[in-house]
Order: C-alpha cells, then sequence, then structure tokens
C-alpha cells in the first residue's frame, strides 16, 4: 500500500515517487494529489491562467507521424495554408480580446514560402498588435515541428520568443515505433537544443496513453522535461485516430486516459513547479470539463481558439476536437466562465512567461554583468 498523505507532503520526489503518483487510482488518493499540486502551483505561479490565442496556419505536413490525423499520406484531408493577412488579423483579434499571446501552430513544412509567409507575419503582429495594455505586441509561440537551425533563428529574429516542440515520448523505443524512420528521436533532441542555444523559451510534451507505453514511461518523461531546463509543456491524452496506422492498436480506456493525464498534469506540477502547463485541448476531447480539471490539477496555460472558423474542421489531428463551430468571442467568454468557475483569474494582456523562465532567464542576465 502507498502512503499517499506521506507521499504528498514530500518535497522531492524520486523515480519511484513518480510512477506512485502516476499509479494512483482510489478517488481519496486522487484528490490529495490534485489538491498538493494545486497549492504548489498557487504557491510558485500564482493564480492566473495565460491565455494563447491558437491560430492554426496550416495543416499541410511533410512528415507521416503514425497516430496523426493530418499526417501527409492521409488523403481524406482538405489541406489549408492561411495567408499573412489572415494570421494578422487573428493576432489582432486576440490583442482585441485581451489575450496577451498567441500560438502559431501547423503542419511540419520548411518550405520557402510557408516560412517566408510566417517570417512576414509575425513582423506584423509585433507592429500591430502593439497597444497601450501591452506596449510589446502580443507574445508569440510557435509550435511547427522540427525546423532547421536557421529556420528557427530567422523566426526568432522576426519576434517569436517561445516554441513548443513535444518529444511525444522519451522512451526511444516507443518513438521509433510511433513515427516512420527518417523521424528520429536524436534530431528532435538537437531541435530542442538548437532552440534553447537561439534563446527561445522552450517547451516539450509528451502523449498520454500510447498503445505500449506504461507508468515507467511517464515518470521518466517528467524527469526529461527537469533535466532539459523546461520551461513549458504542453502534453494530453492520447487520442486514436481511425484513419492512421497507430488508430487500430489497442490503448488504455478512455476514463483511464483522461485520468493519466490528469495524474500526469499533478506529478509534472509537483516535481518541477514554477513551469507553465497547458491544460490541453485534447483533455476536453475525451471530458466535457477536461480543461477545468486539468487547471485544477496544476495546469496554469490555456489556448482558446482563434482559427478561422471555416478551416478549424480540417486541423484535426484526432477526432472529438471541441469548439469547431464556436465563434472566437462565444470562446472566450466560455472559457472565462470556465475559469472562474474553478477560482482562478484570467492573466489578460500578459505574456505570461513562466516563472522558471523567468528565472533563469535574470540568472543569466545577472552571471553577464
Ligand atoms: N492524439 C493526441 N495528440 C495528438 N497529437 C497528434 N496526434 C494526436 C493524437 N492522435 C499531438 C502530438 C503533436 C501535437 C501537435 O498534437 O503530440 O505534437
Amino acid at each position: 500500500m502507498i502512503d499517499y498523505a506521506a507521499l504528498t507532503t514530500q518535497d522531492f520526489f524520486s523515480h519511484a515517487d513518480l510512477v506512485a503518483l502516476l499509479g494512483a487510482t482510489d478517488p481519496k488518493d486522487i484528490a490529495l494529489i490534485q489538491k498538493t499540486a494545486e497549492r504548489v502551483l498557487l504557491e510558485n505561479c500564482g493564480n492566473a491562467v495565460y491565455y494563447r490565442g491558437l491560430v492554426e496556419a496550416s495543416n499541410a505536413c511533410s512528415s507521416d507521424c503514425f497516430y496523426c490525423g493530418i499526417r501527409k499520406s492521409f488523403r481524406e484531408v482538405n489541406r489549408f495554408t492561411l495567408s499573412a493577412d489572415q494570421i494578422v488579423e487573428c493576432a489582432v483579434l486576440c490583442s482585441k480580446s485581451s489575450y496577451g499571446s498567441m500560438v502559431i501552430q501547423s503542419g511540419e513544412r520548411g518550405d520557402k514560402a510557408f516560412i517566408t509567409m510566417l517570417e512576414e507575419s509575425l513582423r506584423r503582429i509585433k507592429e500591430e498588435t502593439r497597444t497601450k495594455e501591452q506596449p510589446d505586441g502580443l507574445g508569440v509561440t510557435l509550435c511547427i515541428g522540427q525546423q532547421t537551425r536557421e529556420i528557427y533563428q530567422r523566426l526568432y529574429d522576426a519576434g517569436a520568443h517561445r516554441y513548443l516542440l513535444r518529444i511525444e515520448t522519451t522512451n526511444p523505443r516507443l518513438f521509433a515505433a510511433i513515427h516512420p524512420p527518417e523521424q528520429t528521436f536524436e534530431s528532435r533532441l538537437e531541435c530542442l537544443s538548437d532552440l534553447r542555444d537561439i534563446g527561445y523559451q522552450v517547451g516539450t510534451g509528451v502523449m498520454i496513453g500510447l498503445p505500449g507505453q506504461t507508468l515507467d514511461d511517464l515518470a521518466r518523461d517528467i524527469q526529461f522535461f527537469e533535466d532539459h531546463d523546461i520551461d513549458m509543456i504542453g502534453m494530453g491524452p492520447y487520442i486514436p485516430h481511425e484513419g492512421t496506422p497507430l488508430g487500430s492498436h489497442a490503448c488504455p480506456p478512455v476514463e483511464e486516459r483522461v485520468r493519466l493525464g490528469l495524474l500526469m498534469i499533478a506529478a509534472t506540477r509537483l516535481k518541477l513547479r514554477d513551469v507553465n502547463i497547458a491544460s490541453t485541448t485534447a483533455l476536453q476531447a475525451l471530458d466535457p470539463i477536461g480543461r477545468e480539471k486539468g487547471l485544477q490539477f496544476g495546469a496554469n496555460v490555456i489556448m482558446p481558439q482563434v482559427t478561422p472558423q471555416e478551416v478549424r474542421k480540417d486541423y484535426q489531428l484526432y477526432p472529438g476536437k471541441p469548439c469547431l463551430d464556436e465563434n472566437a468571442q462565444a470562446c472566450r467568454s466560455c472559457l472565462e466562465l470556465r475559469i472562474h468557475s474553478v477560482d482562478r483569474v484570467v492573466g489578460y494582456n500578459q505574456w505570461g512567461d513562466s516563472v522558471h523562465a523567468r528565472k533563469r532567464q535574470s540568472s543569466e542576465t545577472g552571471a553577464r554583468e
């Protein structure tokens, strides 16, 4: 029997402790873990939830990940690419809605036309979203997969300051089982290291409940976040997509994947304390109040949809994506209610960088002086 009352009073968590946290199934133990994670969040990061207006810029993709609904060889997808004008328009909408930041996400594509278009969009966003409340304009996070170092640098120079690249799983064997051979674990690590060198705040994350994934794997994922000094985490339950090669493989039932998704947030909060953790859409896709639960288990970032409504349905990494036909204004007020319902406030008009990143940056500046 694991003594969860004792475990949740610790402030150091070993690998075995993390496995124990992730393995909780009794509702009483889970409630204890949740309360502790929430307290650690409030103590280290405060009670603000930061918004990242989500723009899905293109669903064209040059990769063929075995789990993803926009993989290159899936023919039933209507491919689209937004123009720079459309992306800037979304950014202005974020700014007018007082969202402090946005995320630009897309399939993995490094072609010249797309990168140049993004570069132009970023420069314009930084110009056109300067307001009295936000003199530096919107904060921008990019989430456009593996790219060359040169491309990462260009996009950083154009104004992006955070980058999220999920490692998907830190078990190299599992990584190889869910990706085609041309995509390697090592190259993803190299990308994460390039992003850090360039000066981005770096985010990563994993899918939870993949076929064959163990609690040991997930505990090691959390250790990986710490070892790589990660600033922000985006992770969520794996959701099988019928049209993909992995879609037919058995994975844990929905309740288990939701529970594990929430426990991963809590365990990561307990171990890392001051990073930003997103309560992801995948949680909500499996549970109507999954995102609120994510906040209660220690997450502090949410991504309201701002992608133009007419293309949202074409950006489905997995089935059951919520908010497909809400307009951006409806999304904003619905989310605010949801956030207040769990006694938190919205950090409007702020970039909402993680405390972890701010501490690292100030120690780097200190060291240079
Ligand atoms: N289920 C859950 N998450 C998925 N992603 C892609 N496909 C799925 C799926 N079927 C996640 C991956 C990717 C991110 C953009 O979306 O982790 O990095």
